[in-house]
């Protein structure tokens, strides 16, 4: 099975990327000396389609399994949900060589690394990502967390997975609205990092959208090789990490003045990505071309491209303010210089306020 790495000295971990390969998991396990006893985290949608394959081929490769089931959303995300993972944990008793698995998308994997970066002062875990967001993005990298009643992501530890199992099988099920929303990050990566990326998108829209099998796994294991290496250089978001930030500044405070009923997460960044490509070129560092581009890719992958009406502007760049990136009430921003460069950028409020109104319905 090919594999990559993600390079953090003897914190480095593999990222396996397949076609079914969920009864595989167990004997893959075996390689790492974990302690008998594992704990499976999943939600109900997720366990119900792929948690008795994966509880079949981790007992079979001769482990113990807890599982820990917690309702589906972004709202269980919380604190007081790790304190009943951690009762589950206890009761099953899983000691420090233990290890957990997180089956599901963004939502699980961040709240299981939460757990699992905590409980008996941090034990190993596992990221097996079912959803297109968590297998190109937040599975890979470390950030864990939770949300709190005044942020979201606002209680979190940088804590990495000991390994990577990507069956984009999973891609299947996945609702096509939260596939799309996944494939906003893609676009992301090939914008900041990689024109070859930008362009094979460009011309295999068809196939990735039918979810051929190579198409699929070549944009996946791209995205994931751009991540590990920007992980690689600022694990912990000192500088480099932060352009992975890319459209997520106005992504966020669409997701925030609307209270994140309306959009999903890489919707909110489609319409931040082309914001910040029109906010480029009006300080003169991104051809008109490529702004056409960049919003020609999104729309043709079904993502939006402008900020509604509806939504205010004054409500866009208070949500701005709050957002936790901003550093001593300064906008810094990820421009393209040129599709597959960007650059970190201060923004002042007014050219902000004119690339915003451009974006505008
Ligand atoms: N840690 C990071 O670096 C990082 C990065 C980006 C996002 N995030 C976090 O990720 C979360 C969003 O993740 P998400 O977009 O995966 O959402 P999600 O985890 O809520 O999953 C979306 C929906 O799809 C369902 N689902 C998952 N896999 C499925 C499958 N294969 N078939 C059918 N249904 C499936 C889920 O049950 C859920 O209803 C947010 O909490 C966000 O903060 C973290
Ligand atoms: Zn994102």
């Amino acid at each position: 099975m090919p594999e990559m790495r993600v390079e953090l000295g003897e914190r480095s971990y593999p990222i396996v990327i397949a076609h079914r390969i969920m009864d595989d998991l167990g004997q893959e396990l075996k390689k790492f000396g974990f302690s008998r006893t594992l704990a499976l985290v999943s939600n109900p949608t997720v366990y119900g389609l792929y948690g008795s394959e994966v509880s079949r081929s981790v007992k079979s490769a001769g482990f113990d399994l807890a599982e820990v089931i917690i309702p589906d959303g972004e709202e269980y995300k919380t604190l007081r949900w790790v304190e009943n993972i951690y009762g589950e944990l206890l009761k099953a008793r899983l000691d420090r060589k233990s290890a957990m698995i997180a089956l599901g998308g963004g939502v699980i994997g961040d709240i299981t690394g939460y757990a699992a970066s905590t409980y008996m002062r941090g034990i190993d875990f596992v990221q097996v990502p079912t959803t297109l967001l968590a297998q190109v993005d937040s599975s890979v990298g470390g950030k864990t967390g939770v949300n709190h009643a005044l942020g979201k992501n606002m209680i979190g530890t940088f804590w990495q997975p000991r390994l990577v199992w990507v069956d984009i099988a999973t891609l299947e099920t996945l609702p096509r609205r939260e596939f799309l929303s996944g494939l906003a990050e893609v676009i992301k990566y090939g914008v900041i990092w990689d024109e070859k990326l930008f362009s094979f998108l460009e011309a295999h829209r068809d196939e990735v959208l039918r979810l051929d099998r190579g198409a699929l796994e070549h944009i996946i294991r791209r995205s994931c090789e751009i991540k590990a290496e920007v992980v690689s250089k600022d694990e912990r978001e000192s500088g480099l990490r932060a352009i992975l930030n890319f459209g997520h500044t106005v992504g966020h405070a669409i997701e925030t003045a609307t209270g994140y009923t309306k959009f999903l997460h890489g919707e909110a960044v489609a319409v931040g990505m082309c914001a910040a490509a029109s906010l480029s070129q009006q300080a003169g560092l991104l051809d008109m071309g490529d702004v056409q581009r960049i919003r020609s890719l999104v729309l043709s992958y079904g993502l939006p491209a402008e900020i509604p009406d509806y939504i205010g502007m004054d409500s866009l760049l208070e949500a701005m303010k709050l957002d936790k990136k901003v550093v001593s009430g300064q906008l810094k921003f990820i421009l393209p210089e040129k599709i597959g460069s960007v650059r970190i950028q201060q923004v002042s409020a007014g050219a902000l306020q004119k690339a915003l109104a451009a974006e505008k319905k």
